[in-house]
């Protein structure tokens, strides 16, 4: 099942291939499904179904990502018989290719082509950003089921824009705390240069530097570039006492596996958000073995709600499931709490925020509810590389709220 998993970082799928995959799966899950770009879109549901927007990437470094989390909001929706507060669910798809550049035009086709009722969207913060500015010009209901960009809980908030998944500050922020603690005293940051990669660094230097430690170097290379080469030279010549990284997908796989080939696992202990090694391990190998990350999901939480996930997931997909699963699920958990509340009458949108104001989301991360800027008050866990799975350690940071700065709402 993990060897599958590994394999989606390394295949392009053809079109034709994937589509029939598509409709083989939504023909199982038993609901109806439009791939937009792909199939005739239908205008209007005339049949009183919801119209649920996918803009998730299927192809490039974050592919895998954005069929984890299909696959999570798909297992939800199936658990519910296809229907979310009621409601009959049609998902038009939409692959963002993680290009900021062409987001606005994707986000406008589902909007105003498809005639969708909510948006799910996307990985990338630079994608979610342009998702967020259209959702809140349009009054469309967007529910961000991984992107971290602080800017959409934070100046860019609204009250029809929610999020399943975390802010970029809460993993950087939790390892700071946990690096300070250890007593490492100088360390240099890696990541890609766009918001995820920045904020991440941001949270984490905050923490850490209020924890006694100082950042001496920040490097970083375009997304998505994976030539990291040049950079592993200049940590070594650096010399810091521990490195901190936010790299995930496919560029997590390889920047592990260039790290240990560069001698530099054994010397410099490699720390990072949890996306370093979160549905990367089989294509990591014995690479990330014993590496140390901070996330809100791990692999043997081993509550009775995340077992009975799990194997729901993994009966499903044939695949184990990993954070993306999990926020993609929470999105439609999410979503069918605001429309339960609202008999499933979009439309409403003052009561459908209001219910998701007080809800407690039951996640298979554990329950969480949401701040006043909409994004997940969470446990962030420790966790550690052991035979293939994200261990928990302990808890290192409890029910951490994104600070929500420059939100008003
Ligand atoms: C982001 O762009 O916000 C992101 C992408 C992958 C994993 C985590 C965050």
């Amino acid at each position: 099942m993990r060897q599958a998993l590994g394999q989606a970082f390394q295949q392009v799928k053809p079109a034709s291939t994937g589509k029939r995959r598509i409709l083989a799966r939504a023909a199982a899950c038993g609901f109806t499904l439009a791939v937009a770009g792909a199939m005739p879109a239908i205008a209007q549901s005339k049949d009183g179904k919801l119209k649920v927007g996918l803009m998730l990437p299927y192809t490039g470094t974050f592919a895998a990502l954005g069929n984890a989390i299909e696959n999570g909001f798909r297992l939800h929706l199936n658990e519910q018989g296809g229907k979310l507060g009621g409601r009959e669910v049609e998902l038009v798809k939409v692959d963002d290719e993680s290009d900021p550049a062409k987001a606005t035009d994707n986000v406008n086709k589902l909007i105003k082509r498809d005639n969708v009722d909510v948006l799910i969207g996307t990985v990338h913060s630079g994608v979610a950003m342009a998702m967020a500015k259209v959702a809140k010009d349009s009054g469309t209901v967007l529910i961000v089921p991984n992107a971290g960009a602080d800017a959409v809980t934070g100046p860019m908030c609204a009250p029809n824009i929610f999020r399943s998944s975390f802010s970029n500050w809460q993993p950087g922020y939790a390892m700071g705390e946990v690096m300070a603690k250890k007593g490492h005293k100088r360390v240099v940051t890696i990541t890609w240069k766009y918001a995820a990669g920045d904020e991440s660094v941001r949270g984490f230097k905050e923490a850490y530097e209020k924890g006694g430690g100082k950042v001496i170097k920040e490097l970083s290379l375009p997304f998505p570039n994976v030539e990291f080469q040049a950079l592993l030279t200049e940590i070594a010549a650096t010399k810091p006492d521990a490195v901190y990284t936010f790299f995930a997908g496919g560029g997590a796989v390889k920047f592990v596996k260039d790290y240990a080939a560069a001698g530099l696992k054994k010397s410099i202990p490699l720390y990072g958000a949890g996306f370093l090694t979160d549905g990367t391990l089989e294509a990591q190998g014995a690479d990330a073995d014993g590496l140390f990350t901070t996330l809100h999901y791990a692999d043997s939480l081993a509550s009775a709600r995340d077992n009975a996930f799990r194997l729901a997931y993994a009966k499903t997909f044939k695949l184990q499931p990993d954070v993306y699963a999990v926020q993609g699920y929470d999105a439609a958990q999410m979503l069918a709490a605001g429309l339960s509340a609202v008999k499933g009458d979009i439309s409403k949108k003052a009561e459908f925020a209001a219910a998701l104001k007080v809800a407690k989301i039951d996640s298979p991360r554990g329950t969480f509810t949401l701040g006043k800027n909409h994004n997940p008050v969470q446990d962030f866990y420790l966790r550690q590389v052991v035979g293939k799975e994200n261990k928990v350690i302990s808890v290192a940071s409890k029910g951490l709220a994104d600070p929500g700065r420059g939100c008003k709402m």
